[in-house]
């Protein structure tokens, strides 16, 4: 189908790169990174098509926005508004990415970000600048939802730790009512 090859020729080259295919070393919400980056790049573009917005960047952004190495769990990397950053750095460093899909990469923990901000029971951490990680565009919004919904399929597939499934419980309910 001709998105598909329109999708395949956007993000072939990260996709065959050495760096990013280590990715596929890296457990992550029960799965591999290098898979669930593909699900939210994938899931990303498609949305974008039907809201009409910037392909490219949805699929490029989506792709590299957990662009760092580390096992889940072990390393500070992994701090949900630290890891964005360090994946938007390294996705300068081995790619020619705009500014717009840098933002989207730096902001794709929004909705972990707003979660934190209305149960603060949920963690101790203070300081959590929600204008810092709100997306500045449609395709950023697209992407953080499509990592929300790709997260929970993950999580609910392969069945992580019970306090993860928790917090997405919380989430659902914050965005029912
Ligand atoms: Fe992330
Ligand atoms: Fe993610």
């Amino acid at each position: 189908m001709r998105y598909i090859k329109e999708y395949e020729e956007l993000t072939s080259e990260i996709l065959q790169n050495k760096y990013f295919l280590e990715l596929q070393n890296d457990s992550h919400h029960g799965t591999n990174r290098y898979d669930h980056c593909k699900r939210v790049s994938y899931l990303s573009y498609l949305i974008v098509r039907l809201f009409k917005g910037n392909r490219q960047n949805a699929a490029i952004g989506g792709l590299l926005h957990d662009f760092f190495h580390g096992e889940t769990g072990t390393s500070a990397e992994i701090n949900y508004l630290t890891h964005p950053k360090t994946s938007a750095k390294n996705a300068k460093k081995y790619f020619n990415i705009n500014d717009e899909e840098a933002k989207i990469i730096e902001t794709h923990m929004y909705h972990h970000a707003l979660a934190k901000k209305v149960l603060p029971f949920i963690s101790k951490e203070k300081g959590v600048n929600l204008k810092e990680c709100r997306p500045t565009s449609k395709e950023g919004f697209i992407v953080c939802l499509s990592d929300l919904l790709v997260s929970i399929f993950e999580v609910g597939r392969y069945k992580v730790r019970y306090d993860t499934c928790l917090y997405f419980l919380f989430l659902i309910n914050i965005i029912r009512y």
